[in-house]
């Protein structure tokens, strides 16, 4: 084997993040073995997560965020189960991640796949395909704020949540979104805000937006409330392309773009550092999903998309290529989990995604 051994660290965490991460695994090792040689995997599991937390009382080890500085990339299921407070599970590991590695882009293609019925009418893959570029290291998750302030009396307590966003965080989204605009034919970015009502943050939003406009002439640009964005996503989902928002605008409006795609399950996402100076993170969108884990029945599709774009990121397009084609390929034949409307099991869909890398 002459090929590229990349080393990734592999976290599953909670619920199904175990059952779509070993389904992701499975996935990519079926097609190292298919590469000529051309990679391979070394796989590093980290056990961090709440059962983590529950015997260590911390939800990823000490140091360990220098445990995966030198590891090629990170790949992520999901964290959070009912036992511990989510803010607790959120910020000990995925956030520690996203902001200690400062992935400050966070990508989400919704896809309408072949065979999968969207509740809309008239959405499938021939019309709808947008990507959400949400920034991923500040806005209004930046954890700025404090509770009880000023040691107010029994029920009159106060809490602040800031808003923290810098000139330096807003350019370098929107940059990324432009440049990855002029990658795709429809060349349109569209800016999420709430300028209207946030007028300092949501402000200098704004004006970046238009400055940094003037510097890519070719890619059509408009602006959007975010309220009025949550209608056109599902009025008018054909005039979006690239959809570049703040933190907690593209959480929100991916959900949504995903369940309107068929199911949260399908939904890919990666984390970018896009300097390369550490590593980036691919997850499915979705959380841990206590209601279904251990069942068997996970959707593995976001999981699997989002190893698609860890081989992107990686230098492998054409990998990432035959990933998507053996997921299209898999909806396509009829192969759903039961979040799609289906009856096939999570190892069944993962063996025929495997199946379909031969397609
Ligand atoms: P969730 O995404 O876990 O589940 C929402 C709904 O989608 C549930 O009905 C679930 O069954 C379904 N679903 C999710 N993934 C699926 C899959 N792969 N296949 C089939 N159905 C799927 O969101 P929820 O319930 O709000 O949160 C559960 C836990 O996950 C919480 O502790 C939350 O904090 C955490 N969470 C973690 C995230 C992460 O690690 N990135 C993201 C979102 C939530
Ligand atoms: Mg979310």
């Amino acid at each position: 084997n002459s090929g590229k051994t990349i080393r990734i660290a592999a976290i599953p965490g909670d619920g199904v993040g175990q059952e779509v991460v070993a389904a992701g695994r499975m996935v990519l090792d079926a097609l190292a073995e298919d590469s000529n040689g051309a990679f391979a995997f070394e796989w590093t599991e980290f056990p961090w997560g709440s059962d983590y937390y529950a015997q260590h009382g911390r939800m990823m080890a000490e140091g360990g965020l220098e445990q995966l500085r030198d590891f090629d990339a990170i790949y992520f299921g999901a964290v959070g189960w009912p036992t511990i407070p989510d803010h607790i599970s959120l910020w000990g590991l995925r956030l520690a991640i996203c902001q200690g590695f400062d992935q400050w882009a966070n990508i989400r293609p919704v896809k309408f796949l072949p065979g999968v019925t969207s509740p809309m009418r008239k959405a499938d893959d021939t019309e709808l395909d947008w990507v959400v570029v949400r920034e991923n290291s500040e806005g209004e998750y930046a954890g700025m704020g404090g509770r009880n302030l000023g040691g107010r009396p029994p029920g009159g307590e106060v809490a602040v949540q800031s808003a923290i966003f810098t000139e330096v965080g807003c350019e370098r989204i929107m940059r990324f979104a432009f440049d990855l605009a002029r990658t795709r034919t429809r060349k349109h970015v569209t800016s999420v805000t709430k300028s209207n009502a946030q007028q300092y943050g949501m402000v200098l939003w704004d004006d970046v937006f238009n400055r940094v406009a003037k510097d890519y002439p070719d890619v059509e640009v408009d602006s959007c409330l975010v309220d009025a964005m949550a209608a056109r996503f599902i009025l008018q989902p054909e005039s979006l392309d690239v959809v570049v928002a703040s933190n907690l605008h593209a959480d929100i409006l991916s959900d949504l773009g995903s369940a309107m795609a068929g199911s949260l399950g399908l939904a890919a996402s990666a984390n970018l550092n896009p300097e390369r100076r550490t590593p980036s993170m691919f997850e499915p969108v979705h959380g841990s999903a206590p209601d279904i884990a251990g069942q068997g029945i996970a959707n593995p599709i976001g999981a699997v998309g989002s190893a698609a774009l860890m081989m992107e990121h990686l230098g492998f397009p054409a990998a990432a290529e035959r990933l998507n084609k053996a997921i299209e390929g898999t909806t396509a034949a009829g192969v759903l989990p039961r979040d799609l409307g289906g009856n096939a099991t999570t190892e069944e869909v993962t063996s025929a995604i495997i199946d379909n890398l031969q397609a």
